[in-house]
């Protein structure tokens, strides 16, 4: 398997057993980093992270794993760079091209870093777009593969917001990997007809498939996982928050709906969450709607069926992969 050189800008463009080989590595490193034992063999190289986007799991992640192979890396925040104010994203490309050796972007549309990697000579990693969040996919087929010793067959069914970043990009997991994905939703916000058509095309050689229904006890019914998401996402604005929890509410993951679940489901969700009113937001969405738990109930959180903490640190594992394989 050789992925060098390649972009990571979304799992459309990746195989089944290239998205295998990648969560495979990570594995492998997260068991090394677990002995510590490090390999620097990339030292000496540098990458820069553009975020123009608030993050803490993905940010730190790319740090963290560029640090542990023995790369420095430049922060970039939505504020410090002339990205797309006053310098064109393919000038931009071409610019840190000359200077790093990979670039990380974490912004709005998807075709945003599509152009930044057509005309950028190194390796551009997508660390979150409006349309998919493909490093996330990543972490969480290797926390499923962790619980349950394997990915395909395994039965996950989204609730939530189904056509954004997470929603897409998990429909377009589950179809390469062979995955049953259920986004369970109010129809409003099942993905868009074309990526639905796509994944479903892929999924009939994976062994997977797409379902969307309204319905929350037939879409929930012996799930493994049952996923969501925030309600409203970043770069969004807030005068939505009504009309999404109008839609929503009835779609939160709660006890009932993982009662309804396998009896070994497990509970994920990419984080950050609101689950509680520790949050300005949170506390913000309380005191407009009284509403105190939004996308998923404290007590579902806070579970034994909870795996999001471990979700988290996967992100890492599988960002180091991502980095190895195509630098
Ligand atoms: N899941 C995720 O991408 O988290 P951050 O926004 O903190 O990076
Ligand atoms: N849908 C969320 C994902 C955060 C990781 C957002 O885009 O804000």
């Amino acid at each position: 398997m050789n992925l060098k050189g390649r972009h990571f800008l979304k799992l459309l463009d990746f195989s089944t057993a290239e998205i295998e080989y990648l969560v495979t590595l990570a594995a492998e490193l997260k068991e090394m980093k677990q002995q510590r034992i490090f390999s620097d063999q990339h030292r000496g190289k540098n990458i820069v992270l553009i975020f123009e986007k608030a993050s803490t799991r993905t940010r730190c992640a790319f740090e963290v794993a560029a640090n542990d192979l023995g790369m420095h890396t430049t922060y970039l925040d939505p504020s410090s760079s002339q990205f797309g104010t006053k310098e064109s994203v393919a000038d931009t490309a071409r610019v840190l091209s000359g200077i790093y050796d990979g670039i990380e972007y974490r912004g709005y549309g998807q075709d945003l870093i599509e152009e930044l990697a057509a005309y950028s000579s190194v390796p551009v990693w997508n660390g979150l777009t409006n349309e998919f969040h493909p490093t996330q996919m990543l972490a969480d087929l290797l926390t499923i593969r962790e619980q349950f010793g394997r990915i395909k067959g395994i039965r996950l069914t989204y609730m939530g917001d189904a056509r954004y970043n997470m929603g897409n990009s998990l429909m377009v997991a589950s179809a390469k990997m062979g995955i049953h994905f259920t986004a369970c939703t109010n129809a409003e916000y099942f993905p868009d007809d074309e990526l639905v058509k796509k994944c479903r095309e892929i999924a009939v050689y994976s062994g997977g498939s797409i379902t969307l229904t309204e319905d929350i006890v037939a879409g929930t019914a012996g799930a493994d996982v049952l996923y969501t998401d925030v309600w409203v996402s970043m770069g969004e604005d807030a005068s939505v928050w009504k009309k999404r929890i109008e839609d929503l509410r009835p779609y939160q993951v709660n006890s009932d709906v993982m009662a309804n679940a396998s009896s070994e489901a497990i509970f994920m969700h990419c984080l950050p969450s609101f689950h509680d009113t520790k949050t300005v937001i949170g506390r913000d969405v309380f005191e407009k709607f009284g509403l105190a738990e939004m996308e998923v109930t404290d007590d579902v959180f806070e579970s034994a069926q909870s795996v999001v903490f471990r979700q988290a640190e996967n992100r890492m594992h599988t960002i180091k992969a991502v980095m190895m394989a195509t630098l």
